[in-house]
């Protein structure tokens, strides 16, 4: 039988022609070896479900990998943990049939008396001591609603934080997939149960499809059929309409394939393009039902889309605020004052003065955040001003941000960083000062100013 293109449901190798994503799995296999519990966090329609597929074929060999899917457990919000434990272990018993384990071990997953977390948590000690047990679950975020679902995601955190001291087994790695990310979840009604699974490691492999990746299915294809195509040349271009969303690369081939009479030249790849976008495909489906139901995302997206509202940040990237390992406090406070000057016509003042301060700390967060720290200065820090210090390798900064509202604030300018340089020891400083009483676009000034013994670089 010859494969095809898959774009309903996961794909299977044997019968679908697939992306190599062997570099992704390579990546995800050592956060695996290295005992991580992490969660692949991903759209729809992302290849989760078939990454975890590969993830089975590849480790079953050297783990015994328990993959099961949370889908199955229903998102009904009112199951108690006793109906959960139980449904938990005949999940995994039935996953465990076609692997090479003993029958008494998978028959042993099942234990009725588990029927509450503590329970289950020693009976995963069991279950997995002198093993190396892989859980991978789909569809984790399922039942997101269920509290009986939290109180699993702490039992499995006490076990992995336990297991550092050498004191009870559990899984050797346990991998989450979901649309949701799980780390962030907070059950509303039960406040001890914040943040259940803190414990993840970050994921950070790109499952996007990069233009090699997606010549790696074309040249199967094209070894497969015999057909005569610039691989490089199309794979490059179905990469630049789908961004390497797995869906749409499969789906763009598919169309060639089935419906354009194996088209494979670039007007062959608009017209499979033009196909998919006005084709009612189960993620535009979806998207539509969601700008139904959420009116907020309905507003967001026409401000944006029909009305050409532009969504902006302020940007500098760390390799130019980072030189010769000195960090360019003057070259941070100038882009985010060309920033303010940018949307300073779009956006009311009170947007600035509320959201200001935020937008500023986590611009700066984003490019310190490797290399250094900061702190508020409390005491310097009042309604109309935030004073930072900076701690990056050896260097020591101080700066403020101040908002200007009225007149007589003027006189007082410098004032809070002055002190502030003074209670540090510090002969420099930096200010930048946003007016916000005039309407219109104003020059920015930069320099650096003497007062006293202390020199400030002033933008403002
Ligand atoms: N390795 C691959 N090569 C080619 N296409 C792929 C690959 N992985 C995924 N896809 C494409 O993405 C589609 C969805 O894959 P999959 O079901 O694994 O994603 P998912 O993220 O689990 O989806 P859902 O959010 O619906 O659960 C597939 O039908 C296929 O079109
Ligand atoms: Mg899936």
């Amino acid at each position: 039988m010859s494969r095809e293109f898959n774009v309903t449901g996961p794909c299977i190798p044997k019968k679908d022609y697939m992306v190599n994503t062997n570099e992704k799995l390579k990546k995800i296999i050592e956060m695996i070896n290295d005992e991580e519990y992490f969660v692949i966090n991903l759209p729809r329609q992302y290849g989760k479900t078939t990454t975890l597929y590969c993830l089975e074929e590849l480790l079953k060999d050297e783990y015994i990998v328990i993959s099961i899917s949370f889908m199955l457990l229903g998102i009904d919000g009112s199951k108690g943990e006793k109906s959960f434990c139980l449904d938990f272990m005949e999940l995994v018993k039935e996953s465990l049939e076609h692997s090479n384990v003993s029958e008494e071990y998978r028959e042993a997953w099942f234990n009725e008396d588990a029927t509450n977390f503590l329970e289950l948590g020693f009976h995963i000690d069991n279950m997995c001591k002198d093993k190396k047990v892989v859980l991978l679950v789909d569809a984790a975020d399922y039942c997101i609603g269920n509290l009986a679902f939290l109180e699993f995601l702490s039992m499995l955190r006490a076990k992995f934080l336990e297991r550092q001291w050498k004191k009870c087994y559990t899984f050797h790695s346990v991998v989450f997939a979901g649309v949701h990310d799980i780390k962030n979840i907070k059950h509303k009604e039960d406040y001890n149960l914040r943040s259940p699974w803190n414990i993840a490691a970050d994921f950070n492999v790109d499952m996007s499809f990069n233009p090699k990746e997606i010549e790696s299915m074309l040249k199967d294809y094209q070894s497969e059929t015999n057909l005569n195509m610039d691989t490089e040349l199309i794979s490059n271009k179905i990469y630049e309409y789908s961004s390497g969303y797995p869906y749409f690369v499969s789906d763009i081939c598919k169309t060639i394939h089935e419906k354009l009479d194996r088209d494979w030249s670039i007007a062959g790849i608009l017209k499979a393009v033009k196909i998919i976008a006005f084709d009612s495909t189960y993620l535009t489906h979806e998207l539509c039902t969601y700008l139904e139901i959420y009116k907020e995302l309905y507003d967001f997206m026409y401000s944006i889309l029909i009305e050409g509202r532009k969504i902006r940040s302020p940007y500098v990237s760390v390799e130019d605020v980072l030189k010769d390992n000195l960090f360019s406090m003057e070259l941070v406070l100038t882009k985010f004052a060309e920033y303010y000057r940018e949307i300073i016509d779009d956006v009311d003042f009170s947007y600035i003065e509320e959201y200001g301060r935020l937008i500023f700390l986590s611009y700066l967060n984003k490019l310190i955040y490797s290399f250094g720290f900061f702190h508020i200065e409390s005491q310097f820090t009042d309604d109309r001003r935030i004073v930072l210090s900076l701690d990056f390798g050896k260097e020591q900064f101080v700066m403020e941000l101040e908002f200007w509202k009225d007149v007589t604030i003027k006189e007082r300018a410098y004032k809070e960083i002055l002190e502030c340089m003074d209670a540090k020891n510090l002969s420099e400083g930096y200010s930048l000062i946003l007016d916000l009483r005039k309407r219109k676009k104003k020059e920015q000034v930069s320099k650096w100013i003497q007062i006293g013994d202390k020199k400030i670089f002033s933008i403002k």
